[in-house]
């Protein structure tokens, strides 16, 4: 017998443990464990009944996705999936009560080896789901056809869709378990097993019929889904199979909803969302490892916290603090500002409980833990510091240097700055070791990506604390270089670019915003830097200015500083690339800006023309791709995926097409660089390969490899 799942008795019921860490997922030599398993319990005139439990923090969390990758074909698929449906059908068969006792997570494939079981049990923090959707696919080993059989097809298909694991005492109201199990599990799973097999009747999921009222209801929420889906999950494929799977489900037999359920699956496995998404599963894990910071690199407690600035930014970063429970100073020059920011935090969290995410106790113990104050007083008392003052050198540099007078030697000093040389901060504040970039995205208590950034001296033990820290803000840490914008907003100035150059060359506004969306970016160039404030950047172009330098080399759009100089900021100002009503935050656009791109076009030489949406694409994703493999060359970022991860995080590149970097991978990198070299010969020269995208091609290989 194989190690996967352990065998042995205890008072007359066979124990079957899977065991393989760190999750149980389910190789496919875990599957086959399992059916030998259940075939010796069966045997076994020993046991009367089965309980099936996984090892270790968790039941199984569902098929091992790495598996996926082996089925490059259709065929392939259906294949595999045949076997798997035919193996829970054998298990289903069992003659003796099998029972599936579930802790921790029971998720896709090991949701539906307990659906097969003839009974579940659960431990009362136990979460099952069928999260198949977020990595574009369906469950493919009978969760469409079973599940519904068990709490009917609308909890099914919310399940199916969104992906969501939901808990064990909302799973048992709803059918899919049968008994949640206070205390230990596997003695409450035995005491169930045994009182079952007395019982004798075995209950196989698959023979439920669901009456015909039930079946019209799930008909009706069938065409439901579908139309809430046009909404959210435009462009998607897998959402709509999994509708289209459990419908099918409910039209014919078992047998006929399940060749459905695996030739949508195999559809699904193929597909480049599919491949995308999976991209970013394992794109996420292994961002939190860094080649040079050993896993045993030893990680400071962060008990207590200070923030520097109580503008939007640092009111975003003092809230992210106390969601997560640590108590946090929030420092202001003046009582007025800090009134100010108090007041922007108090409207934050009135909105979120006005959507009913917090009780209004929830909020005054949260608000409760951020602590306003005008002075340093008490930052002798905290672990780190998140500098959030204006976007200006000499400042920040000061604030560092009284921020290395007034903390304990062992804090760690942050900045969130978006642009400028950590070092130089790091040098003033006299212990650079402690200093490193927490670069926050806008709202920071809400947008996922923290670019920790590394300085030439920052300790690995201070990388170590943020990459754990940013895992108890609920964000998703990824270190990178000290260089101009770092990742996100180096790559940034270059789509910006491009977006600029579009519009003087023919495209407007709203087209190149429309085209964006339409891609799958929650909003487009323009209409995000309405948001984020057109002064941010130009103060960001003089500074560069005053230092000598440019953000992305070659030709300059004037545009943007001369909507600076007419004081149109964006959304704040009523009006920047778009106008705005007061109050209002609707795009309206304004021929003013068509006028500025045919004067600017006319100084440029240039015959303005119609530009597809294709063309606004291929530029601005190319420009992108190209500028991301000049990061990784010069080793900002330590992968690819590191910064697939920026991208779909900080600005929402369409997680379906997995990033900018895997978006170019699937285009194919011979055709990035062909657009490259065939946009110098019609732009310029500013259009120029970077090295490393010709040596990969050159070579025949990719961005991953
Ligand atoms: N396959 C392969 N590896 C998996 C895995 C899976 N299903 N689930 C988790 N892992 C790996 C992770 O990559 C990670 O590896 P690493 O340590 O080398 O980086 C390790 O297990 C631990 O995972 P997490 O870091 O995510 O641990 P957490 O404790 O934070 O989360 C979890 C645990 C909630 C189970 C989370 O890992 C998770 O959501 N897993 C994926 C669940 C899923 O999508 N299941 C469906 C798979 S598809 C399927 O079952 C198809 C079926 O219908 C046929």
């Amino acid at each position: 017998m194989s190690n996967l799942v352990r065998y042995d008795v205890q008072n007359g019921v066979a124990v079957l443990t899977i065991d393989n860490p760190p999750v149980n997922a389910l190789s496919p030599e875990v599957w086959e464990a399992i059916e030998a398993a259940v075939a010796r319990g069966v045997a076994d005139p020993s046991a009367v009944a089965m309980v099936l439990i996984g090892a270790g923090s968790t039941f199984i969390a569902g098929a091992d996705i790495k598996i996926f990758d082996v089925l490059k074909t259709r065929e392939d698929s259906l294949a595999r999936s045949a076997t798997i449906h035919a193996l829970l059908k054998r298990l289903e068969d069992a003659t003796k009560p099998l029972v599936a006792a579930i802790h921790g997570n029971a998720l896709g494939g090991g949701l539906e080896i307990a659906l097969a079981c003839h009974f579940r049990v659960a431990a009362t923090d136990a979460r099952v789901g069928q999260p198949e959707v977020l990595l574009g696919i369906i469950p493919g080993a009978g969760g469409t056809q079973r599940l519904p059989r068990l709490c009917g097809a609308q909890m099914a298909l919310q399940m199916c869709t969104d992906g969501k694991p939901v808990p064990a005492p909302r799973a048992l109201a709803a059918g899919i378990i049968d008994d949640l199990v206070e205390g230990d599990l596997l003695t409450g799973a035995i005491a169930f097993a045994t009182a079952k097999a007395r019982a004798v009747k075995i209950r196989k999921t698959r023979e439920i019929t669901l009456g015909i009222e039930r079946v019209r209801a799930g008909l009706e929420a069938c065409e439901a889904a579908r139309a809430a889906l046009a909404k959210t999950a435009r462009g998607l494929g897998a959402p709509f199979a999994a509708v289209s799977a459990i419908e099918a489900g409910l039209q014919r037999t078992f047998d006929a909803g399940s060749l459905r359920e695996r030739e949508l699956f195999a559809a699904c496995v193929v597909s480049t969302e599919s491949k995308a998404l999976r991209h970013l599963f394992f794109a996420e894990r292994e961002v939190a490892k860094v080649p040079d910071i050993p896993k045993d690199t030893p990680v400071g407690e962060i008990k207590r916290a200070a923030v520097v600035g109580a503008g939007t930014m640092g009111g975003g970063i003092a809230m992210a603090y106390a969601n997560a429970g640590i108590p946090v100073l929030l420092k202001e020059v003046d009582d007025a500002a800090l009134q100010r920011g108090l007041a922007t935090i108090r409207k934050n969290y009135d909105v979120t409980m006005s959507k009913g995410k917090m009780t209004a106790e929830q909020v005054e113990k949260t608000m409760a833990l951020i602590t306003p104050t005008t002075s340093y007083d008490g930052f002798d008392q905290v672990d780190i510091v998140t500098e959030a003052v204006f976007e200006n050198m000499e400042l920040k540099k000061a604030t560092f240097a009284q921020l290395g007078k007034v903390t304990r030697p062992n804090c760690i000093l942050a900045s969130n700055s978006s642009t400028l040389d950590i070092d130089q901060f790091a040098g003033a504040s006299g212990r650079p070791s402690q200093v490193l970039g927490h670069h926050y995205f806008s709202p920071a208590n809400v947008m996922k990506l923290l670019e920790i950034v590394r300085g030439r001296d920052t300790s690995r033990e201070v990388i170590a604390t943020s990459l754990k820290l940013a895992k108890r803000l609920g964000k998703v840490g990824v270190v990178v270089g000290n260089c101009f914008g770092f990742v996100a907003n180096r790559m940034l100035a270059y789509y910006m670019r491009e977006a600029y150059l579009l519009l003087e060359e023919g495209a407007s506004v709203p087209q190149i915003d429309r085209a964006l969306t339409e891609f799958g970016l929650p909003v487009g160039p323009f209409g995000m830097q309405d948001i984020a404030g057109i002064d941010v950047g130009a103060r960001i172009r003089q500074y560069l200015t005053s230092i000598g330098k440019t953000r992305a080399e070659g030709p300059q759009s004037a545009i943007p500083d001369r909507l600076y100089a007419m004081g149109r900021y964006g959304q704040k100002t009523g009006a920047g690339w778009y106008k705005y009503e007061p109050g209002s935050r609707t795009r309206i656009s304004d021929p003013l800006i068509d006028q500025m791109a045919e004067e600017e076009a006319a100084k440029r030489g240039l015959e303005r023309r119609p530009i597809a949406d294709e063309e606004i694409i291929a530029r601005i994703t190319t420009a992108l791709a190209n500028e991301g493999a000049r990061v990784l060359e010069d080793g900002y970022a330590t992968r690819a995926g590191d910064i697939d991860i920026i991208y779909c995080h900080g600005f929402g590149f369409p997680r379906a097409s997995g990033g900018p970097m895997f978006y170019a991978e699937t285009m194919g990198l011979a055709t990035v660089l062909a657009r490259v070299k065939e946009y110098r010969g019609r732009f310029g020269d500013y259009w120029e390969p970077a090295p490393l995208l010709e040596k990969l091609v050159a070579e025949g290989r990719g961005l991953y490899s």
